[in-house]
């Protein structure tokens, strides 16, 4: 296999290290806007060179954000390259068209390292619904979040020193809002969605809730009640139909979710035959995700090619009745669905997801924390 990377970034610069050590995958080209040289490879600032390179069958896109990844990709699969990404932003954004394209052009197109960095998580997912319904997908998807929540419970640091930090290691997006927003977890439980039930999720219907306004004095009331909180995916199918958020949410101390520590994930399938498994490691970092593109090129020479066939557009219906922690303005709705308070904040009577996220966009300094009940 022959390939042309895209980006010499930290996911690129790991592709190129791992298989520089491999014999039937090599990288011939790479797109770099930096004067660098390679002892393997040529260099160039052209894409058009990989284009139009028949000798290049696979292109791996290594360079992060919506644009130009796209515009390459989309050429690329049009001059009948297989594809491989980390990128989810790229893969979510854009799947309706991207993917009814690469089945068109008849080549390949795979992710793996979109969702859970060096997790064989979509793969793995892949394989399970070979043989069995997929009932539930989610847990903790964002290296950054369960960094900045876990500093802030187990070491009692501010919000702010924590996000430093995150930032400093290298795990953040380069706009951390991407990350505390719970745009990267949205993301990633809509492509994990999509595969699991073999559908194209509206996102449009897919509610998300960050960490952004999180407290040293939330995380200590949790605290006082025996409570963690995370930031947690769902992503449900039954009978029909889906449901699918993110939100922070607060596990019990004896959940594995509230052992998991510093920038690691947990993403868990629930399998009709399997029941629960669950997938720990880590979600971010050069070696890890860049781990598993190569996986993926693997995957490509052995056969392997899409997750799943494209499925029906569907929306997300998020009527699961939950209970939440909310800290926020008092007004008539969130009063007639108080069952008791916790210190200035309150705690709900059960109401639907979509309820409170439609009351949190008319409030959005508030903070909300789901409990854990059927989420997980
Ligand atoms: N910013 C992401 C995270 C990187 O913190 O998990 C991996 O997607």
């Amino acid at each position: 296999m022959k390939i042309g990377l895209l980006g010499f970034g930290v996911v690129g610069r790991g592709v190129y290290d791992i298989t520089a050590d491999m014999d039937d995958i090599q990288v011939a080209k790479v797109i770099c806007l930096e004067d660098i040289t390679l002892p393997d490879a040529e260099v160039t600032k052209d894409f058009r060179s990989i284009l139009t390179d028949d000798s290049i069958d696979t292109v791996v896109e290594a360079m992060g954000g919506l644009h130009p990844a796209y515009e390459f990709v989309r050429a690329a699969i049009e001059a009948g390259k297989n594809i491989v990404t980390s990128n989810k932003a790229l893969v979510c954004t854009y799947y309706d068209e991207l993917i009814p394209l690469a089945e068109k052009m008849g080549v390949q197109f795979r992710c793996t390292a979109a969702v859970g960095g060096g997790i064989g998580w979509l793969s793995e997912l892949e394989r399970s619904r070979r043989v069995q319904p997929i009932e539930r997908v989610g847990g903790i998807m964002n290296g950054t979040c369960n960094y900045i929540l876990d500093s802030m419970t187990r070491l009692g640091l501010g919000y702010d020193e924590a996000l430093k930090q995150a930032q400093a290691l290298g795990y953040a997006e380069a706009k951390p809002a991407t990350d505390v927003e719970g745009i990267d977890t949205w993301h990633k439980v809509i492509l994990s969605s999509n595969i699991a039930f073999g559908v194209s999720l509206d996102s449009t219907t897919v509610p998300v809730a960050g960490i952004s306004k999180i407290t040293a004095e939330d995380v200590t009331t949790f605290t006082e009640h025996g409570y963690t909180c995370k930031l947690i995916s769902t992503g449900k199918s039954s009978d029909g139909k889906y449901s699918a958020y993110v939100q922070p949410t607060l596990v019990t101390v004896g959940q594995p979710e509230a052992a998991v520590p510093s920038n690691y994930n947990l993403i868990t399938l629930v399998g009709k035959y399997s029941g629960r498994m669950s997938f720990f490691g880590q979600g971010a970092g050069r070696y890890p995700t860049a781990y598993n593109v190569v996986q993926d090129c693997a995957d490509l020479l052995h056969g392997k090619g899409f997750y799943c066939a494209y499925g029906e557009k569907v929306a997300a219906v998020n009527d699961d009745l939950l209970t939440y922690y909310v800290r926020g303005d008092l007004d008539a709705w969130l009063e007639d669905n108080t069952s008791e308070r916790w210190g200035s904040a309150v705690i709900t009577k059960p109401v639907s997801v979509s309820a409170m996220h439609n009351w949190l966009k008319e409030h959005p300094d508030a903070f909300i924390a789901a409990f854990a009940e059927n989420t997980l």
